[in-house]
């Protein structure tokens, strides 16, 4: 079985469902959500209309709290663990080892076990704040990032996005050990 972890990068959230969609059709999947994803309304949609489809590809209900992903350490249950959409948010606090939500809680759970953790991050700060972080986790042991590009590099000079397409291919890479290149499009 796959984790996939949503975080509340809220205009990539349906890209990134559709992927979910595709890669369901050959992995049985456990989904997880963040506080945020399960919260926060926006004009991308609301918490409800995110869970319902998530729920109906995957025919689970979202893990949302850290109590409940906390068994993924222990039970060792999951092949690989897929972070898309990850925030800067959440990119922070995996890099600097905090875990205080069910995301970050699943992220420590599962490497704990030495299995892949892929991560597609979607930042307006992934140059500026976060950068840190990005190159921190690069170089970090069973760690590997969906390819990004600068989706405007004029208006939002700092921001990357993953290519979300590149999920797939990047986690069969994953788990063969290897990180796809080129890293950046
Ligand atoms: C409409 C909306 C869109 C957002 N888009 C992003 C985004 O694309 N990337 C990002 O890092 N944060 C984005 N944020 C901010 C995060 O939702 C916020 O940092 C939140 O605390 C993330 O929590 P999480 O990482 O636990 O999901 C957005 C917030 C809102 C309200």
């Amino acid at each position: 079985m796959i984790g996939w972890c949503f975080c509340g990068s809220f205009c990539t959230l349906s890209k990134c469902i559709d992927e979910l969609g595709l890669l369901s059709e050959k992995e049985e999947i456990l989904p997880i959500i963040s506080d945020s994803v399960s919260s926060i309304s926006s004009r991308f949609g609301t918490p409800d209309e995110f869970i319902s489809r998530i729920s109906a590809i995957t025919k689970k209900d979202p893990l949302k709290t850290i109590g409940s992903c906390e068994v993924i350490g222990p039970k060792n249950f999951l092949s690989a663990l897929i972070v898309a959409p990850c925030t800067g948010n959440t990119l922070a606090k995996i890099a600097n080892g905090v875990t205080d939500t069910a995301v970050t809680m699943a992220v420590k759970a599962h490497l704990r076990n030495s299995k892949p953790l892929v991560i597609a991050l979607a930042s307006n700060d992934a140059m500026s704040a976060n950068f840190k972080n990005l190159a921190s986790l690069a170089e970090r042991k069973n760690v590997y990032f969906v390819p990004l590009a600068q989706d405007d590099p004029r208006g939002k000079p700092t921001s990357l996005v993953a290519d979300f397409t590149k999920i797939r291919e990047t986690l069969d890479m994953a788990m063969q050990g290897v990180q796809i290149r080129p890293l950046f499009l």
